[in-house]
């Protein structure tokens, strides 16, 4: 496998220095019966209950409008759920005051199915992006941008503009936005989505080797010749229920 952009000697501070604490026994996510629907329509998801333990990796797959994104948004704290209950890092979301959600927000990372990269912005200050909202001082973090950019292998593509960037270098410059502050969860959404197969490979050696540093990770995905290379947990939704093979 061309692991070319995956150097484990040089990989950053950054990720290495992931924020897990080992004596905390408790599951990343926490869900229980938790139903999801949109304004007044029909029930997205139901009945879902399951655990995302800490440092594991799983897929979350299921056809084309089975929920994936919408799974992705409740674990991203983005949706709340229409029933049921959600804990995340250890805290019940319906009981935490709207003004806290943000510093719970920080500690997972998002890979969107769409990127959402800002197109007057260069790689490098897309990733540093979250970083510059919160108001550090560059200088602090300068240098930790540069080293997760060659770590994804964008070593070279940091001072372009979106546009000029392949599909595969938008995906890993998101990953690596995603990654910039350190998450104890990454979620990812259809990251192969827009790469060649080879891109693919690479790009799933990244979230392993991710996994390995510590990071929950969990990826959504119709590629099935991807999960083939991975024995991995699998979140399979069908008709808005969850079935989970180990
Ligand atoms: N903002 C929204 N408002 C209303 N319905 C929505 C909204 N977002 C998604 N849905 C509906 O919820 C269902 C699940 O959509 P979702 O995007 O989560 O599926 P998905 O598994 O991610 O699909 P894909 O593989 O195509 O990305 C679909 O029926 C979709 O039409
Ligand atoms: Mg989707």
């Amino acid at each position: 496998m061309g692991l070319d952009f995956v150097p484990s000697a040089s990989l950053p501070e950054k990720v290495r220095g992931t924020r897990i604490d080992e004596n905390r026994i408790a599951p990343l996510i926490h869900f229980e019966n938790v139903g999801l629907r949109y304004g007044m329509g029909p029930e997205v998801l139901r009945d879902l209950t399951f655990d995302i333990p800490r440092r594991s990796f799983q897929f979350l797959t299921g056809p084309s409008g089975a929920g994936k994104s919408t799974l992705l948004r409740l674990l991203f704290l983005s949706l709340q759920p229409t029933r049921g209950l959600i804990r995340t890092f250890d805290r019940n979301i319906a009981t935490i005051p709207r003004e806290e959600l943000p510093m719970l927000r920080r500690r997972i990372g998002i890979v969107f199915q769409d990127f959402r990269l800002l197109e007057h912005l260069t790689t490098y200050e897309n990733v540093a992006l979250p970083l510059r909202v919160r108001g550090k001082d560059e200088l602090s973090y300068r240098a930790d941008v540069i080293d997760l950019l060659k770590w994804v292998g964008l070593g070279e593509r940091i001072n372009v503009l979106p546009p000029v960037l392949s599909g595969g270098e938008k995906q890993r410059a998101a990953i690596a936005r995603a990654l910039i502050d350190r998450p104890e969860l990454l979620l990812a959404d259809e990251p192969t989505g827009n790469v060649d197969p080879p891109m693919a490979r690479r790009l799933l050696s990244l979230f392993l080797e991710l996994n390995r540093l510590g990071t929950a990770v969990v990826i959504a995905t119709h590629d099935l010749s991807l999960m083939d290379q991975v024995d991995a947990r699998r979140m399979i939704l069908s008709q808005g229920r969850l079935d989970i093979y180990e």
